[in-house]
């Protein structure tokens, strides 16, 4: 939540620090955009010049053109997502305090009693925030040190929450600084110039030479120079990386929206993810799995964590995990786990699921399964991101970077890391002979054109999705894998169209759901293969036949050739025939395009749907 930038040159003042704030704020938009604004400073200024304007950034950039700011050396920017005080222009970032000024991402738990101490000595507030205690904070240490690397690291020590900070002083043009606790900051690295952000996208215009900050670390950074320290003020030694996109990945690429794009991503997303993960006699080799395969051997329990669709993903991964290796999965929301006291040991390999890499109650999950001396490996699609460093192993998503605020492509990602994941264990712990490794590998490579398939013939779901504009409600029914795939249609139709969907496991619709089924109630279906499980297929169908003789308007995602389902279907959307426990990765497509064109009838901003942020980064 909330996108921060910052950026020094050396050029003399000019208008690229402004510009480069403005780009790296469009790209980190998705983070939060309740408002927008930018601090300068520059040699000269004399004063922190700042614009901020509640509501996305195009009116940020419209108060520019009306006001515009001074040239200058150096510039921090943020987008919010509000957590303390309304979306106005006033709690809008930066805070200015004297000739300081503040962007924050996260929550300043102490922040009331901080304000308390500040007003008795003679600090006045303009903004409901807990930045604008920092802003004041800084404003005084500085008065102290002189010095605003210093003056950060000893504010950083007083605030208790979450943060990552980033400050500007008017007497120190050249210099950001930046501090982190529990919210994510990286280093982008250029010439004569340095950049930081909440993620890479932030400056991946312009460089894509990173580094990976760690917990509790301040950075300062000037055109020529980086340095990390602890809060304590010894240098740290921060990992370098290079991002594996460009810019060009992070654009619409001529499709209308940012999801749309994604969703036609995903051939690539899910190639891409298998891609080099075999060795030449075709056996899986994961080396980012650093865990020892002892270890591996011995796990007894699975916990998958996670929240929203990466979650979801972590049902998939536990019908195949458990089918694959015979080992116990359970899938546990990150926020309820650490609250219930689960049974978790070092017997228990606990996988943390998430595109972003930084979910604050994933990461706590993370943090809380390694205390109980669980292995913890992270599925992740974010290079340098908080939850696979702080992971024992981390098995990457090669989805590319996913700016819609709804996922798409990182979901696909996710359950083809699971699938690689469960195989490797297979192998590995004996449950599999190595040619039944290989040929489940090879009908998972078979996925992206059958996608692309999905992706093609899409026409139909699109007009459905069209004529369907008014509906007040839609549920989802699924059996085995088709369960998480009706709880990721469901939530992609609220997320996207603010329309009330459910998602239900088929057989539980008997125990009580089938009484929202009224005349007209559109139901979608998703329905197993007649290839697969025995009876699965059957049940589902005969569960299709019960809430139609209802009276629902049965929408039926089913396999192509499948004419069972076709005397109940009002509609039917086939998809390519594949092995049962890897058809998530062709039903959901159908449901992410129904969801999309839906919202977009309704006239809806489906990147950034209302009061979400992609990046949940507080509790
Ligand atoms: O970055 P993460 O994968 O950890 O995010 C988890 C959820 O917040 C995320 O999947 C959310 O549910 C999306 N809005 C779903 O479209």
């Amino acid at each position: 939540m909330c996108g921060i930038v910052g950026y020094v040159g050396e050029h003399a003042a000019g208008t690229k620090p402004l510009e480069v704030a403005l780009e790296g704020l469009r790209r980190l938009e998705y983070r939060g955009y309740d408002s927008a604004g930018v601090a300068l400073v520059g040699a000269g200024l004399g004063q922190v010049a700042t614009r901020k304007k509640a509501g996305k950034l195009v009116n940020l950039v419209a108060e520019l053109e009306e006001n515009p700011l001074p040239p200058a050396t150096a510039a921090i920017g943020h987008t919010r997502w509000a957590t303390h005080g309304a979306p106005n222009d006033v709690n809008a970032h930066p805070h200015v305090a004297g000739k300081v000024a503040v962007i924050h991402n996260g929550i300043v738990e102490n922040f009331a009693q901080l304000k308390a101490e500040l007003a008795d000595d003679g600090a006045r507030f303009r903004s409901e925030t807990d930045t604008e205690v920092v802003a004041h904070l800084l404003e005084r240490a500085y008065a102290r040190t002189g010095d605003l690397t210093a003056a950060l690291r000893e504010v950083a020590q007083r605030l208790e929450g979450t943060f990552t900070i980033l400050a500007v002083h008017a007497d120190e043009p050249q210099k950001v600084v930046g501090a982190r606790h529990d919210s994510p900051l990286v280093v982008g690295l250029g010439e004569g110039e340095n950049f930081l952000g909440s993620d890479v996208a932030a400056f991946i215009a312009h460089t894509r030479e990173a580094l990976e900050l760690g917990q509790d670390q301040v950075v300062t950074i000037t055109p020529d120079s980086v340095t990390v320290t602890d809060f304590d003020g010894s240098v740290v030694e921060p990992r370098r990386f290079t991002v594996d996109w460009d810019a060009a990945a992070a654009e619409k690429g001529g499709f209308a929206s940012f999801m749309d794009k994604e969703i036609h991503d995903q051939p690539h997303a899910v190639a891409d993810t298998l891609l080099g993960r075999t060795d030449l006699s075709g056996a899986l080799v994961l080396d980012e799995i650093r865990i020892p395969e002892a270890v591996l051997r011995s796990v007894d329990k699975i916990v998958v964590v996670a929240c929203g669709t990466a979650a979801y993903a972590g049902h998939v991964a536990k019908y195949a995990i458990e089918h694959w290796c015979r080992i116990p999965v359970e899938v546990e929301l990150a926020h309820e786990f650490r609250y219930r006291d689960p049974v978790v040991n070092e017997k228990t390999l606990v996988v943390a699921v998430s595109q972003s890499g930084e979910t604050m109650d994933t990461l706590m999950a993370v943090r809380h399964a390694r205390e109980q001396g669980s292995k913890v490996l992270a599925i992740c699609n974010t290079h340098g991101s908080t939850i696979p460093r702080e992971s024992d192993a981390v098995l990457y998503t090669h989805a590319g970077p996913e700016v819609a605020v709804a996922s798409t492509k990182a979901f696909l990602g996710q359950i083809t890391a699971a699938y690689l994941l469960g195989l490797y264990l297979a192998q590995l712990r004996g449950n599999k002979f190595p040619d039944e490794v290989a040929e489940l590998l090879g009908q998972l490579r078979e996925v992206p054109a059958k996608i692309q398939q999905v992706l093609d013939g899409a026409e139909h779901v699109r007009e459905v999705a069209r004529s369907m504009r008014e509906v007040s409600s839609v549920l989802f029914l699924g059996r085995h894998v088709g369960f998480p795939v009706a709880l990721e249609g469901a939530l992609k139709l609220k997320e996207l169209a603010y329309i009330h969907a459910e998602g239900f496991a088929a057989g539980e619709l008997k125990h009580g759901p089938i009484a929202l089924i009224e005349e007209g109630q559109p139901v979608f279906v998703i329905v197993p293969s007649p290839r697969g499980r025995d009876s699965l297929h059957s049940k589902v169908v005969s569960n299709i036949q019960e809430i139609r003789a209802r009276g629902a308007r049965t929408l039926v995602i089913a396999e192509e050739g499948d004419s069972d389902v076709l005397p109940y279907a009002d509609e039917v959307f086939f998809v390519p025939q594949v092995p049962t426990l890897l058809a998530p990765l062709l039903t959901t497509v159908p449901l992410q395009i129904f969801a999309c064109e839906l919202a977009t009838a309704k006239g809806l901003d489906v990147d950034q749907p209302r009061n979400l942020a992609k990046s949940v980064t507080v509790e």
